[in-house]
């Protein structure tokens, strides 16, 4: 019998790279996604890549009644991976009480319909967001949270602390929250990647659509910040191996490996990178010119970031294989696919 996992925000950038994931390592997938920052085009990549369709179901989790008939449906789910959110970080200083309503209804109507039906393991997509402005580097697991400088990044930060209380009320429910650092690049076939909503926020997308012409110029938002070349540092990391962790803490749940109700990984490569060594890796890969700019720092943006990645490691059995330029060259290969469809 082959375990089921529903997955929300399947549709979506990670949500569809781990549903690939699931369906190799012998899990039948169902998507739940309201496609309001996705498409079903999805479903049939997924297909296309794996030779299995997954169970797809259009459904806003805002509306919990719909959210309990899926659930019922589905109460034969032996665990939840939950991405669908709302995630752009401008776009949530603008509307915040849209961003806490979507995310944080999602949480709990998700919560709810799963537990009543006795669906028990819940994977949490998080952020390193949660960590602020960080006084230690590279971050572990014990840093201190802070409140982040974004409504978005409060969403998961209280999503966590949501997590932390329902885990510890119940005896049956576990919960692995997974706090990404920055995910970028594509799977390898090219037919699923990331796809921004109008103009990107960040960085890697911000950088293909420039080299295709869709955008003028890349602002570099800052060189003054205490860092080798000025440039912020983040821990760039490829969504393929983000989609692996995922199949993997699913496991640690579904086997009770758990050593705590609530666990929390850092998923990072450990490794940090400017946006000018991003920048100039593009140009290496595609041997190319890029169009940018130096300009002022953005607000909320941190001198540097990284994680440390051994607690992932030791308990997960999982660190990250793939380097910059595959990170790259993925996302290159996937923007052009893209710009070639006229998606
Ligand atoms: C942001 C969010 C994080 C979220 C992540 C993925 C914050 C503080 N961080 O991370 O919560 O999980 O996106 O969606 O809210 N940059 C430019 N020009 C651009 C775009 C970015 O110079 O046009 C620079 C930024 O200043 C930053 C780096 O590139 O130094 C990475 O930026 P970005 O890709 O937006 O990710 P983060 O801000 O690290």
């Amino acid at each position: 019998m082959r375990s089921k996992i529903i997955v929300t925000g399947g549709c979506g950038y990670i949500g569809s790279h781990t549903a690939i994931e699931l369906i190799e390592n012998d899990f039948d997938v169902v998507i739940l996604d309201d496609l309001s920052n996705s498409t079903e085009k999805t479903i049939s990549r997924i297909h296309k890549i794996t030779g299995v369709t997954p169970t797809f179901v259009k459904v806003d989790l805002k509306d919990s009644l719909a959210t309990s008939k899926v659930f019922e449906t589905h109460k034969d789910a032996v665990g939840v991976i939950h991405f669908a959110a709302h995630k752009a970080v401008g776009e949530s200083v603008q509307k915040p009480l849209m961003y806490y309503k979507n995310n944080f209804y999602s949480l709990l109507n998700t919560l709810e319909a799963q537990s009543e039906h006795g669906i028990n393991n819940f994977i949490f997509s998080s952020s390193a967001t949660v960590y602020g402005t960080p006084n230690m580097l590279p971050i572990t697991e014990n840093n201190e949270t802070q409140r982040p400088f974004s409504p978005y990044g409060n969403t998961k930060k209280i999503a966590e602390e949501i997590l932390d209380d329902f885990t510890k009320s119940s005896d049956s429910f576990s919960a692995i929250s997974l706090r990404y650092f920055n995910p970028i690049g594509a799977h390898p076939s090219g037919e699923i990647g990331e796809l921004p909503n109008g103009i990107p926020n960040n960085l890697m997308p911000y950088i293909t659509q420039t080299a295709a012409g869709v955008r003028d110029k890349l602002m570099v938002y800052g060189n003054d910040y205490p860092t080798k070349d000025g440039t912020p540092i983040r821990d760039y990391i490829h969504v393929v191996d983000l989609a692996k962790a995922h199949v993997i803490a699913v496991k640690r749940l579904l086997k009770k490996e758990q050593e705590e109700s609530l666990e929390f990984f850092n998923l990072g490569t450990g490794v940090g990178y400017s946006v000018l060594d991003v920048i100039n890796s593009f140009e290496d890969v595609t041997n190319s010119k890029l169009n940018y700019e130096i300009t002022g720092r953005r607000d909320g943006d941190v001198p540097q970031l990284y994680a440390s990645t051994d607690l992932a490691k030791e308990k997960l059995g999982w660190s990250a294989d793939r380097e910059l330029n595959d990170m790259i060259s993925s996302s290159w290969n996937w923007e052009q696919n893209l710009r070639s469809k006229q998606n």
